[in-house]
């Protein structure tokens, strides 16, 4: 199998006007990753040796997320809508040159998983010159129908166009197919228009190939994989869907999850041995927890690191270029970004971390905030290795708090502290012996004169 070369080509040309959008279909997210992004990632699980992605006119933005995900992967324009089959074609130039398999996948179908197109590509390598892949659809209208006789496909109907014996065929057409390269373009040339909606339908593949004295196939997969998604509401099933199978990956691989179904995760998301993750708490893209790291409940974690036993929340924001170092302690009302926390360095309660460097072993006391912005640019706050800051400072950035050095609880801090030195920037605190008796003394004079 491995030496067989293979084509995919992806389907995004978008109108995606039912999902309410600006944005392209292709290009909303799940698990934190767009809808193309998963179709992509599958494919490259199966071994293709080319891509082409056919998308619309005027979609530079998916162009771009292409280009982003796959570099190698090549996008091709169909200018107008004319049909599935119409839209295969828009990549005639790869078609031509033969690869051994063509795999064709919808770009609006993310949950497909990698063993599936690799059961569709053995089912070219055995021979068949189209595989198709089908489910049994809880509602299966507006699904083409996958009609199958003595085990093999003889063709796919189009809801629209089905009489009733049809219609009630078990299996529904998923739209992902295999179609052998060497017949490939003789088949996809064939098909004409001659339907109700006057488009070129890929699904007419079947018939043709049988016309031809080729054999094709179907092959069952589960519904989920083959969710197509139109509408908000069928991005939010696909969402769930998405994040029951990282839920369960991440318990499989040895995560303790005491909540599954309150932790979102993304499709990146990387966790070593014995950590534990409480309830409620959200993974943004590019988050790895090393072992033995703590996950504290209403936690919301982007592009961070979280190094080996580490604490982290509860109620704690971890934002990106976030580097927590062995044994750190990142505690509740603490916002982190852009800041690597060395070894054993805590800031426990009410912090802001931005753009900032904490040594290790540093206590960052309740309350302290790294002013790093001037309104115009961003600045660096170094604080040193044992450095203790006190409670309720601010950090007027850019700063360097020495190793070792102490800063007094609400001080603001404008001028570098050396090493093991003591900066206090706040007013000396003054004491007035017996004010208060004083004061309470002409309040009691006040009241006497005004009863007279
Ligand atoms: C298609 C299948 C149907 C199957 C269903 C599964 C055909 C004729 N019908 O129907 O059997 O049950 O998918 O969801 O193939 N596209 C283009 N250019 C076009 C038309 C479509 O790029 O001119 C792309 C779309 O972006 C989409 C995919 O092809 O990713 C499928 O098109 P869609 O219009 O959704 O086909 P269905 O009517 O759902
Ligand atoms: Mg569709």
């Amino acid at each position: 199998m491995a030496a067989r070369t293979c084509l995919a080509i992806v389907l995004a040309a978008g109108e995606g006007t039912r999902m309410r959008s600006a944005r392209p279909k292709v290009l909303h997210p799940i698990a934190g990753r767009s809808l193309l992004a998963h179709v992509l990632d599958a494919i490259g699980e199966t071994g293709v040796t080319a891509t082409a992605v056919v998308i619309g006119p005027g979609e530079a933005a998916v162009a771009a997320e292409v280009k982003r995900l796959s570099p190698n992967a090549e996008c091709f324009i169909q200018h107008e809508r004319r049909g599935t089959a119409h839209a295969v074609l828009a990549a005639r130039s790869p078609i031509e040159r033969h690869p051994d398999d063509i795999l064709i996948v919808y770009g609006d179908t993310p949950l497909i998983r990698p063993a599936s197109l690799l059961r569709l590509r053995n089912a070219t390598a055995d021979g068949a010159s189209a595989a198709v892949l089908g489910f049994r659809a809880a509602n299966p209208s507006g699904y083409g129908r996958l009609i199958v006789s003595d085990g093999e496909l003889i063709a796919i109907r189009e809801d629209a166009d089905a009489n009733t014996t049809e219609r009630a065929a078990p299996l529904c057409n998923g739209g992902t197919m295999a179609l052998a390269g060497k017949t490939a373009l003789t088949i996809l040339d064939r098909i004409g228009n001659h339907n109700r909606k006057h488009e070129f339908y890929l699904t007419d593949a079947i018939e043709i190939a049988r016309s031809m004295s080729l054999r094709a196939v179907a092959i069952e997969v589960e519904e989920d994989e083959m969710r197509g998604i139109n509408t908000k509401k069928q991005l939010a099933e696909a969402e769930a869907v998405a994040q029951q199978r990282l839920r369960q990956a991440a318990l499989d691989a040895g995560v303790t999850l005491i909540a599954p179904e309150t932790v979102f995760l993304s499709a990146d998301t990387k966790f070593g041995r014995d950590v534990v993750v409480e309830p409620f708490v959200v993974f943004g893209e590019k988050v790895t927890v090393e072992d033995g790291a703590v996950i504290h409940s209403f936690s919301h974690l982007a592009g961070a690191h979280v190094g080996k036993g580490v604490s982290v929340g509860p109620f704690a924001r971890l934002r990106p270029g976030t580097r927590l170092g062995e044994g750190a302690r990142i505690g509740n009302f603490v916002e982190v970004k852009e800041t690597v926390v060395e070894a054993g360095a805590k800031a426990n309660h009410l912090t802001y971390l931005g753009d900032a460097s904490i040594g290790a072993n540093a206590n960052i006391g309740a309350g302290t905030i790294t002013c790093n912005y001037d309104g115009a640019a961003k600045h660096r706050t170094e604080i040193g290795r044992d450095a203790f800051i006190g409670s309720n400072s601010a950090l007027v950035a850019p700063v360097r708090i020495g190793d070792g050095a102490y800063v007094g609880s609400g001080s603001v801090i404008t001028q570098d502290v050396p090493d093991d030195a003591l900066a206090l920037g706040r007013s000396r605190q003054v004491i007035k012996q017996g004010w208060a008796t004083r004061l309470r003394g002409l309040k009691a004079l006040g009241k006497k004169n005004r009863s007279r």
